[in-house]
């Protein structure tokens, strides 16, 4: 019986995927990227060892275990290459057999990160994306300009659908931005030796994947706030965040996914513009960045901190089909005094207890439940009491098991409290 498990992001990124992925990989046999790009820092500690990951999954550090980058991707070659080579140095085994990457992936060509940059730079309303060129490289694919991996093993087909691409972003660069930009020529022949590089990892993803008895853990990035759709528009990433990208953006979608894992941080971050509602009250987001180290995994960014919202969970959990959450982050809530849950909003006369796609989160005013702090997490193996009872409220108030709670950033801080399907 094939078997699968999802992890997404609940909240607006950085919620601990990469840690929960990479703990659950010894139990799967495929961990696999749907979506985003290398707009993803996803870290792992293992014995005081950091790794980040970025278009890589979050599986390759289990060399037994096959990590694919699938064709809902968009992928930039020259910071794969360099994520290869930063990854090697630090003693990880990486190779064609334990890393395929989908010859269907859209390309990110400098121009691509070019045009996200100068537009970031340029616009009065930023987004604050990560300029990787991720929002531009999903545009080309979608208006059906765009490249795919498998385009850059030959060099004439290549020039001629770079230039097709080329045509309308040149009049840009040169009339609205005034950018510097490599030629065609330029960019033809380093995306060709890139290609050369990459092509031992491409393959046709869809006769990959083993029917039989195989797991198969989908890692997504981001989180369902940021979804080009079901998130904070126009302040989201350009891809399907939510547990309905995997079904575009893999070709492995045997069967229904056992477990949808809603990775929540015990608090709330928030990278880059937008609104977010239990931000400007909270006293403590000061000490939640500092002690929770929040700054971006890729672009080192401080990251907006407030109290955890759970009229933005309950949406989170409707828009993805959670099956359970993984509670990261628990131990950071300890360096706070009084700890705050929002339970709902009051919006345009009405007390609302789960957002919606159309809701104004500019004008919402969150409502507090407060909480003593908890001074311990995990001791013996069991819960602290105070932070048993403030799991116990999340449960109740969203109707759903808290099934993995994270109390520090290394593999082995992890508790479990309720068994996941692909184990039964
Ligand atoms: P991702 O993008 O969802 O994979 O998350 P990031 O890696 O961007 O950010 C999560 C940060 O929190 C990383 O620095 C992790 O090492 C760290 N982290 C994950 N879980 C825990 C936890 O339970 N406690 C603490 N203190 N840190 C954690
Ligand atoms: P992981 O997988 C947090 C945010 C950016 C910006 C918006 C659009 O590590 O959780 P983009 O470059 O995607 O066009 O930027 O999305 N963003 C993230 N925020 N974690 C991420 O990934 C993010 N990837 C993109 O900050 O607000
Ligand atoms: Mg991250």
């Amino acid at each position: 019986m094939t078997k699968s498990v999802a992890i997404i992001g609940s909240q607006w990124g950085d919620e601990g995927k990469g840690k929960i992925t990479d703990f659950l990989t010894k139990d799967v046999d495929y961990v696999v990227r749907f979506q985003g790009g290398n707009n993803a820092g996803h870290t792992i500690w293992i014995d005081g060892k950091k790794t980040v990951l970025h278009v890589i999954p979050s599986g390759i550090l289990n060399k037994d275990k096959i990590s694919v980058i699938d064709h809902g991707v968009v992928f930039d070659p020259d910071n794969f290459l360099k994520e290869v080579a930063g990854l090697e140095r630090a003693g990880v085994d990486i190779n064609p057999r334990n890393l395929k990457i989908s010859n269907e992936c859209s390309v990110i060509t400098s121009y691509h990160k070019i045009l996200d940059g100068a537009r970031e730079d340029a616009s009065a309303n930023k987004i604050g994306t990560t300029k990787k060129g991720i929002g531009p490289a999903y545009e080309d694919r979608v208006s059906r300009k765009g490249l795919k991996l498998k385009h850059l093993l030959n060099k004439e087909n290549l020039k001629k659908k770079l230039e097709g691409l080329f045509f309308e972003k040149k009049i840009l660069f040169d009339n609205v931005y005034h950018c510097e930009y490599p030629s065609i020529d330029e960019e033809v022949q380093s995306l060709f030796e890139m290609g050369n590089s990459i092509a031992p990892f491409l393959v046709d993803t869809f006769s990959l994947y083993d029917k039989d008895d195989k797991i198969t853990l989908f890692e997504g990035a981001q989180g369902v706030l940021l979804d080009k759709d079901f998130g904070s528009y126009p302040f989201v990433t350009s891809s399907s965040t939510s547990y309905a990208g995997i079904f575009s953006g893999s070709s492995n979608t045997h069967n229904i996914i056992d477990d949808v894992i809603g990775i929540t941080k015990a608090y709330t971050t928030r990278v880059g513009s937008g609104p977010f509602p239990t931000e400007s009250e909270c006293e403590d987001s000061v000490t939640l960045g500092r002690v929770g180290h929040e700054f971006g995994a890729t672009t080192g960014r401080k990251r907006r901190c407030g109290w955890l919202d759970l009229p933005l969970l309950r949406y989170a959990i409707k828009v993805s089909r959670f099956t359970s959450l993984a509670l990261t982050k628990v131990d950071v809530l300890c360096a706070i005094d009084k700890i705050k849950v929002c339970y709902a909003y009051e919006y345009e006369g009405q007390i609302i207890e789960t957002a919606f796609a159309g809701i104004d989160l500019e004008k919402v005013k969150p409502l507090y439940k407060e909480f003593d702090s908890f001074k311990d997490t995990v001791v013996n193996g069991s819960l602290d009491q105070k932070l048993e009872e403030y799991i116990s409220y999340i449960e109740q108030q969203l109707n759903i098991n808290v099934s993995m709670v994270a109390f520090g950033p290394d593999r082995s801080q992890l508790h479990h409290r309720h068994a996941l399907n692909i184990f039964q």
